[in-house]
């Protein structure tokens, strides 16, 4: 337990436990899965559980499997006891925080990889990335057997590997998009957030603005070559680098869309280190 009041379990058969005594009395689940060090965009994924299902669960888990050798597994921000006094004032009812030999005990040799939308941009930038959140996606469902489980849609591609993933194995769960949650100047919220110094983060927000100028142009006709390439400039001038991508992709599949104007409901992504955090964002057009 932690020191807050909220009911924390490190097992599956705990989670099973409650998630069953919580079945029997006739109320459904909404599962939040997260990384922890939270913020206001986890808790209105937590909001959202509670609109969906008389109880919700919160995962904590610092997946190492979804981190590459070179990225931040080690340096990942961690908070658990503030973690769960922040869930447990959002109206969560449980949080599942499982060891990494609870999630990967030894023998552990099955990896899920959901081919297509895993491919472009994270897929690229991060090779490995996709497989191990599709791995432990595809675990916290079958440990929690939630009615409902929600993602942030800042995480746009995350969520719909996610949807392909449950459609595809034919789990029985629907999967609900959140709106990102953001500052007031623009920035979307992220744990990885806290990396920045004083003087990035009054550069961070330039990555968003350069989306919504994106889209803006997008809108009044321009060409997706001409936006992307300006978006790029945008934010190699406000001091983002290296830059991952600045791409506008369908918003059902993301497959590329041609270099003319927009034929076809899009969205923008961008993902840009900024020191030492790498910021990703998205937004409709
Ligand atoms: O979005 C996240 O925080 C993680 O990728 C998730 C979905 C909890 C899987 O580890």
């Amino acid at each position: 337990m932690t020191g807050s009041s909220l009911p924390t379990v490190r097992t599956v058969s705990a989670l099973r436990g409650q998630v069953r005594a919580w079945r029997r009395a006739g109320e459904r689940v909404a599962l939040t899965p997260t990384m922890g060090f939270l913020h206001e965009g986890h808790l209105s994924l937590v909001r959202l559980g509670r609109t969906r299902a008389e109880r919700v669960v919160a995962s904590l888990f610092v997946n190492p499997t979804q981190f590459a050798p070179s990225e931040d597994f080690e340096a990942y921000p961690r908070d658990e006891a503030r973690d769960a006094d922040l869930l447990a004032s959002a109206g969560c009812d449980l949080l599942y925080a499982p060891t990494v030999g609870e999630m990967y005990p030894a023998g552990f040799s099955t990896t899920v990889t959901v081919a297509g939308v895993s491919a472009p941009m994270d897929g690229v930038a991060r090779p490995t990335h996709f497989a191990g959140v599709a791995t432990v996606v595809a675990k916290l469902l079958g440990q929690c057997q939630p009615d409902v489980a929600i993602f942030g849609e800042k995480d746009f591609q995350q969520l719909m590997v996610i949807r392909r993933l449950v459609a595809d194995l034919d789990l029985a769960v629907e999967i609900v998009g959140a709106p990102t949650v953001r500052e007031p100047d623009g920035l979307a919220l992220s744990s990885r957030n806290s990396y920045l110094t004083q003087g990035e983060r009054a550069v961070a927000p330039a990555l968003n603005a350069a989306l919504r100028t994106a889209a803006e142009a997008l809108r009044g006709g321009a060409a997706v070559a001409d936006v992307e390439g300006a978006g790029m400039g945008a934010i190699r001038a406000a001091g983002f680098g290296p830059i991952d991508y600045f791409e506008v992709r369908a918003a059902d599949d993301l497959r590329r869309l041609g270099p003319g104007a927009v034929d076809a409901p899009a969205r923008i992504f961008a993902a840009a280190r900024l020191g030492k955090a790498r910021l990703i964002d998205n937004v409709a057009v």
